[in-house]
C-alpha cells in the first residue's frame, strides 16, 4: 500500500493493497483513460514525477521501467510510499 499523489489535480489518495492505483482514482471519482486493464494496452500511461515504480506492465520495455518516468497505472504499484504522477 502507498499514497499516490496527483500533482496537477492537488489530490492524494491512500492505495490499498491489492487495489490497482486506476481502481483507486475510479473509487474517488478521478476519470482515467484506459483500455485493457491489463498492462497491454497502454492508454493508461501517465508520467511519474516522484517514487519508485513496482512496474507489472507488458508495455514498456526493461529500459524504460528502469527510467522509472512512467507507468500504467491500471496494474503497476509503488514501492515507495509516496507515488507522484502528472495528473
Ligand atoms: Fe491498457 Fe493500462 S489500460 S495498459
Amino acid at each position: 500500500d502507498f499514497t499516490v499523489v496527483l500533482k496537477r489535480q492537488d489530490k492524494e489518495f491512500f492505495v490499498p493493497a491489492g487495489q490497482s492505483i486506476m481502481e483507486t482514482l475510479e473509487a474517488n471519482g478521478v476519470r482515467v483513460a484506459h483500455s485493457c486493464r491489463e498492462g497491454v494496452c497502454g492508454t493508461c500511461e501517465t508520467v511519474v514525477l516522484e517514487g519508485e515504480c513496482d512496474h507489472k506492465d507488458n508495455v514498456l520495455s526493461p529500459r524504460e521501467k528502469a527510467t522509472n518516468k512512467l507507468i500504467m497505472i491500471c496494474c503497476s504499484g509503488a514501492r515507495s510510499d509516496r507515488l507522484v504522477l502528472d495528473l
